[in-house]
Parts: structure tokens; C-alpha cells; sequence
């Protein structure tokens, strides 16, 4: 069985002759698309959508998803930019992107929870070397999840990294639970509002610290306050204690802040984690050693000062975190608002607005 695919580069061969068992017609064998390669670190211009690129061949438990809209991440742009070097040197060029939502392709051989055809979404480990820019990405069968009716692919696409990330800080660690009273440090952004729609969700008291633009969305979201940074004084605003705290800046500022706002046994959680920032300043072992010595300083002195646990927060992917964000955005719970598509042909454009603060809300790479 062969399908030839609506793109003249793109031939997907699965399966083969009728003697094949079943599992042999769901294996990829032939196929090359589009996508956006990074030869070097650098600023947008070293982004270069080539037109022959290799499709690997599935692992049994991937996914080879036809992409129709990919977002851009504040982790792609500083990746570009040279951020975990120490890591993604060695791999490059690379495919940058994290999220996606598109259709299914084709499956390896034990995938059995998606079939060819289906629309799904979800995204990669921030580790993962071949991105989500492109017209066909890879991801495991957990990354992904099917994208509920009611949203486009483009709205889909703008939201399981960045509501993973909340999700492992909010239900892995603090484990927020109805009743608690949760603060979000910067709750106008991708994972700041997810954080607060979980939370909402969860049955929790949500309080937010955010840009003046973002405080009505936020309100209307479920919170019960939202505290404009640019012109109140937060310390002031901001009352009584919290079980947890989500920091997406994660500056020394909101740090303290965060700290001092907890109950004991309340946790700590910043997204502004350093285990790269020291494996790219002393190398991998070396820096990845004195990363987690300075994290574990940190964790005995906020345990003794505060009674608090302190944690650098990481996305991770979760299928059980994944199904939660599939069944909210399909009630229309959970949405990240969009704030301008690209086409992906476009991609230096889409990152210079980044870099450049010209557009601060979120960016969607549609591919057509
Ligand atoms: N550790 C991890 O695994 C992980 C995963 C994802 C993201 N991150 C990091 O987490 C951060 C947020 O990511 P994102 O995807 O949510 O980015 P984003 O959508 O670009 O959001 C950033 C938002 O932060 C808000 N903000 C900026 N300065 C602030 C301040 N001083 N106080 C309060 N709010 C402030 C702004 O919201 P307003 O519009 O309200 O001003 C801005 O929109 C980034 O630094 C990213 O690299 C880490």
C-alpha cells in the first residue's frame, strides 16, 4: 500500500506486500518534507526552511504527525540564541519547536491509542533534538493526545508545552489540591495563565501578579486578583499566605517575594531553573553537578528559614497531564490567547518579533 502525499517532495510508503504481518503496514519507510534547520546559533536569520529534509524512520512508539500549525516558545528563541549549548552543540543543525497539533500520519508499532487520520496535539521534551518545525514531526505516543473538536489547530498548537509546564508544577509538585490558595508570579504569560486556569479549574484561590493589559483576561479566567506590577506596589496589594507559589519570572525580586508569601509546607516553584545556564558556562557534568549543589543549598535553606520546599520547575511530558488539558480546552477552560500567525515560511519574522518584544503575546506558525 503506498499514499503518495499532497506535496510532490513528500512520499510516505507504509506497509508493504499482503504476506506482511499487521504491524509491517504501519511502518514508515520512505519520506522527506520541509523544515526549518539551524546550522548555528544565532539571531533569526540563522533560521533556514530547506525543502529536502529527511523524515527518520518511527521508532515503534512514535508518531509521525502532519503539522498544520506549530507555536513559538520563549525556549526556541533562546535556544537559537546559543541557551544549552553544552547540550545541543554536538546535535546540530537542528529543528527547533516544541508543540504542535496536526493530524497523524502514520504510527510505529505499538502505537494503539492513535490511528492515521485522527487530528492531535501535544509536545516535546525540551530536550528533544527534531523539533516541531516542520511539516511532518515526530513525537511519542504520550506526547500526544487527540485535539478535541471545538478549537483549531492553531489555538491547540499554542498550548500543551506551555500547560505542561504548569501542570508539573502545580499537580506534580505542590499537588494543589480544592480550597488552597495558589499565587502566580507573572500570570499574563503561555504558562502563567495555564497555571491559573489549573488552578481555577482545581478549585483553588488564585491570586496573580501580571502586566496591566493582561488583568481583565486573567479576572475573567477564574482569579481573584490580578495585581498590575507596572503600577501597584504587589507587597502591598497582595494579602495573607500561600500554598504555592508558581514564579515564571524567577528574577531575585520575585523570588523573595515568593518565599516570604508562603505558609510552611507550601512550595516554592520557579520556571527560571539554572542547570542549563551552568552546563553552558562549565560543561555538562561539571555544571550539571554544581547546578544541583546550588539547588539543593537552596531547598536545606528555604526548608530551615521558611518550612517551605523550593523546586525549579521543568516541563516534562505527562499523558495523565495531557488528557487533563485535552478535557479542559475542550470545554473551553484552558485557552492561550493568540496573538499573531505566521505562516512558517516566515519563521525569522516570527522570532525577530519575539526577540524584539514588538509582539509580547503568543506566536503561531501556521503550515500550510
Ligand atoms: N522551566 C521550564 O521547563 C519552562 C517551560 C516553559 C517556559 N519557561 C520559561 O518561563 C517563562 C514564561 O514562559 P511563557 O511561555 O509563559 O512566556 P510568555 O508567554 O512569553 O510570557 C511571558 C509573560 O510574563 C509576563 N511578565 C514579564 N515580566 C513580568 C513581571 N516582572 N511580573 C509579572 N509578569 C511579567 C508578561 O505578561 P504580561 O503580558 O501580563 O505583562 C509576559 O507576557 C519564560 O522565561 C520561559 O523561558 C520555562
Amino acid at each position: 500500500m503506498r499514499w503518495l502525499l499532497r506535496r510532490s517532495t513528500d512520499i510516505l510508503l507504509i506497509g508493504g506486500a499482503s504476506r506482511l504481518g499487521f504491524n509491517e503496514f504501519r511502518r514508515t519507510a520512505v519520506t522527506s518534507c520541509r523544515a526549518v534547520l539551524l546550522p548555528r546559533f544565532g539571531g533569526p536569520e540563522m533560521l533556514e526552511l530547506r525543502e529536502d529534509v529527511r523524515i527518520p524512520d518511527l521508532k515503534p512508539n512514535e508518531v509521525l504527525v502532519r503539522a498544520r500549525a506549530v507555536s513559538v516558545n520563549p525556549l526556541d528563541c533562546r535556544v537559537r540564541a546559543g541557551y544549552g549549548r553544552s547540550l545541543y552543540e554536538p546535535l546540530l543543525p537542528l529543528i527547533l519547536g516544541r508543540d504542535v497539533s496536526g493530524e497523524v500520519a502514520a504510527v510505529g508499532n505499538s502505537v494503539h491509542s492513535l490511528s492515521v487520520g485522527q487530528e492531535v496535539f501535544g509536545a516535546l521534551h525540551p530536550t528533544a533534538v527534531r523539533g516541531t518545525y516542520t511539516d511532518y514531526a515526530i513525537l511519542a505516543e504520550d506526547e500526544l493526545t487527540p485535539k478535541p473538536e471545538t478549537i483549531s489547530h492553531v489555538e491547540a498548537s499554542a498550548i500543551p508545552f506551555a500547560a505542561l509546564t504548569a501542570w508539573r508544577a502545580l499537580r506534580s509538585i505542590a499537588r494543589i489540591k480544592e480550597g488552597q490558595r495558589v499565587l502566580v508570579v507573572g500570570g499574563g504569560g503561555a504558562v502563567g495563565f495555564s497555571a491559573i486556569q489549573f488552578a481555577v479549574a482545581a478549585g483553588c484561590h488564585v491570586s496573580t501578579t501580571c502586566g496591566g493589559e493582561s488583568v481583565e483576561r486573567i479576572l475573567a479566567a477564574g482569579a481573584e486578583q490580578a495585581v498590575d506590577f507596572t503600577t501597584e506596589d504587589y507587597e502591598r496589594s497582595i494579602k495573607g499566605y500561600f500554598d504555592a507559589v508558581l514564579d515564571t519570572i524567577g528574577v531575585p525580586e520575585t523570588e523573595t517575594m515568593g518565599i516570604n508569601l508562603l505558609k510552611r509546607g507550601g512550595h516554592y516553584m520557579t520556571l527560571q531553573g539554572e542547570a542549563a545556564s551552568f552546563a553552558d558556562r562549565y560543561g555538562l557534568a561539571l555544571g550539571l553537578a554544581m547546578a544541583t549543589t546550588v539547588l539543593v543549598k537552596k531547598q536545606l535553606q528555604c526548608r530551615i528559614s521558611h518550612g517551605i520546599d523550593y523546586q525549579w520547575a521543568y516541563m516534562r511530558a505527562d499523558a495523565e497531564g495531557l488528557d487533563e488539558i485535552r478535557r479542559l480546552s475542550a470545554a473551553g477552560k484552558l485557552k492561550i490567547p493568540i496573538e499573531k500567525t505566521y505562516s512558517i515560511a516566515q519563521v525569522r519574522e516570527a522570532h525577530e518579533a519575539k526577540d524584539k518584544r514588538i509582539i509580547t503575546g503568543k506566536v503561531v506558525l501556521e503550515v500550510d
